[in-house]
């Protein structure tokens, strides 16, 4: 098997780091080489403009923050995407251009199609092999966040925000079943870490049940 670039989404306080933990181990225990990745960022640009993009001081159109989140992917395809997968080492990106459609797309309200065409010029066919969508419901997400001291630009959007980016999420995982793992992260964790697990065992065909 190819090396396989897996990316991990979902609306603010679905649950994300916990399961990049649950991921990670799961790598781990299987001694398969893998980098752990995040967008935006991922490279020292990509760094720099995702504190610009996280700032609460930071006045951007709508426009340039979508082109500044392409500028960042594209940076991090070439300088650490493509190179690790080149060399037969697994990516799991926290975060990739679901992000941009559910965000910038759905919360915002930017035409899908024009993300589209962002997607096919950064990107050309380049896609995830697989995409794990951590979802929880707007009451467990909005608590969550609630919960965070110091709040980045987009934590501190308001409930129909989130509303939108979740419905724009679930729509693309409907839409493309094959690629899309929906994980309920609304249970406990132990549930939520044996689905994440699952999810893998059956990407890689790794586990013996
Ligand atoms: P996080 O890494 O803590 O999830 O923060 C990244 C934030 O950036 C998150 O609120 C989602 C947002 N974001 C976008 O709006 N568009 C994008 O394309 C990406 C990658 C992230």
């Amino acid at each position: 098997m190819k090396a396989q670039f897996i990316t991990l989404d979902g609306i603010d306080g679905a649950g994300k780091s916990t399961n990049l933990a649950v991921i990670r181990n799961w790598f781990e225990e299987r001694k398969l080489p893998v980098l752990f990745t995040r967008e935006p960022g991922g490279t020292p640009i990509g760094e720099a403009l995702r504190a610009l993009l996280l700032n609460p001081a930071t006045k951007v159109s709508l426009h340039t923050e979508t082109l500044l989140m392409f500028a960042a992917r594209r940076q991090h395809l070439e300088e650490v995407i493509l190179p690790a997968l080149e060399q037969g080492v697994h990516v799991v990106s926290d975060r990739f251009t679901d992000a941009t459609f559910a965000y910038q797309g759905g919360g915002r309200g930017l035409d899908f199609k024009q993300i589209e065409i962002l997607e096919n010029w950064v990107q050309q066919d380049f896609r995830p092999d697989l995409t794990l969508l951590m979802d929880v419901p707007l009451e467990v997400s909005m608590a969550r966040i609630s919960q965070t001291r110091e709040k980045d630009r987009f934590e501190q959007e308001q409930a129909d925000f989130f509303t939108r980016v979740r419905a724009a999420y679930l729509h693309r995982a409907a839409a493309a079943p094959e690629r899309y793992a929906v994980v309920d992260g609304n249970r406990d964790l132990a549930a939520v870490r044996a689905d994440v697990e699952a999810v893998l065992c059956r990407h890689f065909q790794a586990c013996a049940y």
